[in-house]
C-alpha cells in the first residue's frame, strides 16, 4: 500500500479467514491504531476487547441471529463497547475506532469485518448487546456497538473502482 488512498481503495470486508493467527506485533498495530482514534471532547469512552479462544469467537458468532458468523472463523476479534453516560457522542466515537481498526488491518494484509451488534437481536428477543455483555463479563452499563472480526484472508475481494463510485451523492453548495 502506498498511499492512504490506496489503502481505501483496497480496504474491503473479508469474511473468510485461514486457520493463521495473527502475531503479536500485528495485534500491537491494531491496538495501538484503536487507542489513537479521534473522540469527542477526547473522552475516550471506548473499551476494546481481544477474543482468541475459539469456543468464545463461537458464541460471539451467536450473539445475533444473523450476520455474525464471520466471527466464528476468525483468528481474533475486536469488541468495541463504552459506557453511553460517560460521553453523548459514545456511538460515533466507537465507530470511528472500529473503522480505525479495519484501516489499520487493510495496511497489514489482514482480512477483517465489522459486525454490529447494537441494536441487533437473537432469535428469542435478546439484545445482541446482551448476549456479548453476558458473555464477556462486560458490566450492564456499557454497550457494545461492534465486533471486528479479523483473520489472514481466505478469500478475493475486488479493490473499489472509482470510475464506479455514487458522484450523485455529492452536492455542491446545497442539496
Ligand atoms: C455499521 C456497519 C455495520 C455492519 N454490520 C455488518 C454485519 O453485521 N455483518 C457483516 O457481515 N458485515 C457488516 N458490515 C460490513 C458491510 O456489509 C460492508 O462494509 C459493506 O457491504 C461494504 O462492503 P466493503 O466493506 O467490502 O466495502 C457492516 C458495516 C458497517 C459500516
Amino acid at each position: 500500500m502506498n498511499c492512504f488512498h490506496d489503502l481505501v481503495i483496497h480496504r474491503r470486508s473479508y469474511r473468510k479467514y485461514t486457520d493463521e493467527l495473527l502475531n503479536p506485533e500485528q495485534v500491537r498495530l491494531i491496538l495501538e491504531a484503536a487507542l489513537m482514534s479521534p473522540a469527542g471532547k477526547r473522552k475516550n469512552p471506548w473499551h476494546f476487547i481481544v477474543v482468541e479462544d475459539k469456543a468464545v469467537l463461537k458464541s460471539l458468532s451467536e450473539a445475533k441471529e444473523a450476520g455474525a458468523a464471520p466471527i466464528a472463523d476468525a483468528a481474533l476479534a475486536i469488541v468495541v463497547c463504552a459506557n453511553p453516560e460517560e460521553s453523548d457522542t459514545w456511538v460515533e466515537d466507537c465507530s470511528i475506532a472500529s473503522h480505525q481498526i479495519l484501516l489499520q488491518c487493510a495496511d497489514l494484509g489482514l482480512g477483517a469485518v465489522w459486525i454490529q451488534m447494537r441494536n441487533r437481536y437473537d432469535a428469542n428477543g435478546n439484545t445482541a448487546n446482551f448476549n456479548v455483555q453476558q458473555l464477556l463479563g462486560i458490566p450492564a452499563e456499557y454497550e457494545v456497538l461492534s465486533v471486528i472480526s479479523i483473520g489472514h484472508p481466505n478469500e478475493e475481494r475486488k479493490p473499489y473502482d472509482t470510475d464506479k463510485l455514487q458522484w450523485e451523492k455529492v452536492h455542491i453548495g446545497k442539496f
